[in-house]
């Protein structure tokens, strides 16, 4: 493709929690390039509390969105009923070169759609990832989004061999993980949080719960079940609950029929630092977020994985997540055994280095031909 005086116009679209810290290292890396490339950041609003959304965007520098749609709460048909239109009206103002989406939200879908259907250029950073469970929105969302994409950027290994099973075999590119070049690029502001202190916890002698997704907290029966066992192992150890606004209503009614959760530590939740930090200096990990079993394997932290069919497998073959599935009666025997000492060392899977932003930004303008549309090499 060759450019004239024009630059090449990106559009980078994010919407949740879990998205933020994806993009965050893109409009770092896209920044060092402003004589090249334009970079505007859509934010679908699929997340809009403050602790889930403004926070984060401000822990991680992130420029404040050049569109930000009014599209968050609803269900997943509204949510995306109301995300198409917007980015439509948002890019048929300025259409982009190329669209860019991340993860697996209903954001992500979103925008890949928009953009096939304005027939703008797709790249999907996170691509290939099965969590082979047909239920998962986000299983839907992923495999959607992977067969319209142009260009495909892969965290681990298995996402090459998944694409490939599904007939997915050009401009696949294996560059690490872009969420560990966050981590990478804030472990400075890390050590700088006082979260611990806050909190009154001492290091390594606490454990961090994270719960949000529908067959963990939604029916009442089996979140029951799950919180008996979580709070026989609160009696060994501490654990910090940052409770997403979806675990809220469970928790509610787990708390009117259990009574008093003691030594479970709830809170709202946590900024990206502060969150980052509190899980550093953490025995374990309790969750069913696929994104903080990548963390806990780059931070080395043992994680207890709360998932039947996870898709990150690289963060259970070389990292420290274990898997415990439903069968919750596993989680005090495993965190017995971390608390006295006895967990699997883990090790960084390949290319998770804190360079993966760049690996894209280089195939992008390769692909694209852009520098030698502006003599750089
Ligand atoms: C979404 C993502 C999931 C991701 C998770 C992380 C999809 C299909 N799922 O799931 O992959 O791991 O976010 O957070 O996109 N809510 C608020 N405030 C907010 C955001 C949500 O109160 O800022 C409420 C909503 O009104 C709704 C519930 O939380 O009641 C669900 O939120 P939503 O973002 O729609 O989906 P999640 O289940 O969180």
């Amino acid at each position: 493709m060759k450019l004239n005086s024009k630059k090449f116009f990106i559009a980078i679209v994010a919407g949740t929690r879990p998205n933020f810290m994806k993009v965050a290292p893109l409009f770092k890396e896209f920044g060092k390039y402003k004589n090249i490339v334009e970079v505007s950041f859509v934010h679908t609003g699929q997340h809009y509390d403050k602790m889930m959304s403004d926070s984060f965007l401000f822990d991680l520098g992130l420029p404040k969105p050049d569109v930000l749609l009014d599209t968050g709460g609803g269900s997943h048909i509204k949510q995306l009923s109301l995300m198409m239109p917007g980015l439509e009206d948002a890019w048929n103002k300025k259409k982009p070169d190329l669209v860019i989406v991340v993860g697996d939200v209903n954001s992500t879908l979103a925008g890949a759609l928009a953009a096939r259907k304005m027939d703008i250029n797709l790249a999907h950073v996170e691509a290939g990832l099965r969590s082979f469970d047909n239920t998962m929105p986000e299983e839907i969302n992923r495999r959607i989004v992977d067969q319209i994409s142009d260009i495909l950027f892969v965290t681990e290994k298995s996402g090459v061999v998944n694409l490939k099973k599904e007939g997915i075999k050009d401009n696949v590119f294996l560059v690490g993980n872009v969420m560990i070049d966050s981590l990478v690029q804030n472990k400075d502001k890390f050590v700088k949080s006082d979260i611990l202190k806050k909190l009154s916890l001492k290091n390594k002698k606490y454990a961090v719960l994270t719960l949000h997704r529908p067959p963990n907290v939604d029916d009442p029966k089996i979140f029951k079940d799950l919180f008996s066992h979580i709070l026989n192992l609160a009696k060994k150890m501490p654990i910090v609950f940052p409770v997403h606004p979806r675990t809220r209503p469970s928790l509610l009614r787990a708390i009117e029929s259990m009574g008093k959760l003691s030594n479970l530590i709830i809170i709202d939740p946590l900024g990206y630092i502060d969150f980052i930090s509190l899980v550093s200096s953490s025995k374990f990990v309790l969750t069913d977020s696929g994104g903080l079993q990548e963390e806990t394997t780059y931070l080395n932290i043992p994680c207890l994985t709360l998932r039947n069919t996870p898709e990150r497998p690289v963060t259970i073959s070389l990292g420290t997540s274990i898997l415990i599935g439903r069968n919750y009666a596993l989680i005090e025997d495993v965190a017995n055994k971390i608390i006295m000492g006895d967990y699997k060392q883990g090790s960084i899977p390949p290319l998770w280095d804190g360079m993966s932003s760049q690996r894209i930004i280089d195939i992008i303008f390769k692909k694209y031909d852009l520098r030698s549309n502006t003599g750089l090499q």
